[in-house]
């Protein structure tokens, strides 16, 4: 079953695909109105379940207007209007969702809730972020710096900040996709282990450097995140802002990147936090491009996933 469940159990191949697909159908659109359906309709008949456990703007928005401008149907669900919220196992809503739909996208916190599902259902699952990763986030990222930079192989990305769930996809993207990765942020919010050595044995330079102006020498991309993310106790707020305060990505930082660096954010900011408006809107951001690419990035894995 082609599940898109991560960055790293996704052949580098199928991924290169998917970048490929993505930025054609883009430029077939052509500046067309956004609700204008795509001339081809691959997904014609097909219904997708958008399940969402967290809140979303992005993910909830871009999935539901990419399978329309594809010919296919959508139902958005709250995971706590739905029995999985009051007691029904992920394994009996999976089968039961795989007799209505074509497709499962699903945000949700622990991990296990997502390969539970896909290993229940008989339809291809996406995962739409859980708490340890977000790889439709990082596929629109790569295809956003492509579209800037040419390819990403061989370049340089910095991570500054909490090592969270869009951090890790990030990593497992440098293996597949052949760049180097630099994370800098306190040593308690470091990505996790296991990650960085996945990443080093498909031969790719992991490094944790503490000092963030030492950490962006040389960086093509610049990127950062929330420093409190949703599964969160927005009780660490505190804690977490003191030791994230000497990593916000502000215009010091990006004068000590290379001159045509780029600066991502996969949104929502909280601005003056981790990062300045000053940068947000600055000449190095391509945040809103990066946005706009979560919905022609997941049009090509949704694709992917049907084999359509
Ligand atoms: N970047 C992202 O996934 O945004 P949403 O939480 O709004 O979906
Ligand atoms: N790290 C953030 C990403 C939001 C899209 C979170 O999990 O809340």
């Amino acid at each position: 079953m082609p599940h898109f469940l991560d960055i790293h159990k996704t052949a580098p191949a199928a991924l290169r695909g998917m970048i490929d697909s993505a930025r054609m159908m883009k430029s077939a659109r052509n500046g067309r109105p956004k609700g204008t359906p795509d001339d081809d309709q691959p997904l014609d008949g097909r219904m997708v379940a958008l399940i969402f456990e967290k809140p979303s703007t992005r993910t909830r928005v871009s999935f539901d207007v990419g399978v329309r401008q594809m010919g296919g149907q959508t139902m958005v669900l709250s995971g706590s209007e739905m029995q999985l919220g009051h007691g029904e196992t992920i394994a009996d809503t999976a089968r039961v969702l795989s007799r209505y739909v074509d497709l499962i996208m699903i945000r949700t916190f622990d991990e296990s809730v997502l390969l539970e599902m896909a290993e229940y259902a008989d339809v291809p699952v996406i995962n739409g972020l859980t708490n340890r990763t977000h790889p439709c986030q990082i596929m629109a990222d790569i295809l956003t710096f492509e579209e800037h930079r040419g390819p990403i192989a061989g370049k340089k990305v910095v991570w500054s900040g909490d090592g969270n769930n869009v951090c890790a996809s990030f990593l497992h993207a440098a293996g597949q996709f052949g760049f180097d990765f630099t994370f800098t942020g306190p040593p308690p919010l470091d990505p996790e282990a296991e990650f960085v050595a996945l990443a080093r044995e498909k031969g790719r330079r992991i490094e944790i450097e503490r000092d963030p102006l030492r950490a962006v020498e040389g960086a093509d991309l610049v990127v950062t995140d929330t420093w409190v993310s949703m599964h969160d106790s927005q009780s660490t707020k505190e804690r977490r802002h003191n030791q994230l305060r000497a990593y916000q990505v502000n215009e010091r930082l990006m004068a000590a990147a290379k001159p045509d660096a780029l600066f991502m954010h996969c949104l929502p900011a909280h601005r003056e936090d981790e990062v300045t408006s000053a940068v947000m809107d600055g000449p190095h951001s391509v945040i809103f491009d990066e946005a706009e690419n979560r919905l022609h990035a997941q049009k090509a894995v949704l694709r992917w996933c049907l084999g359509v």
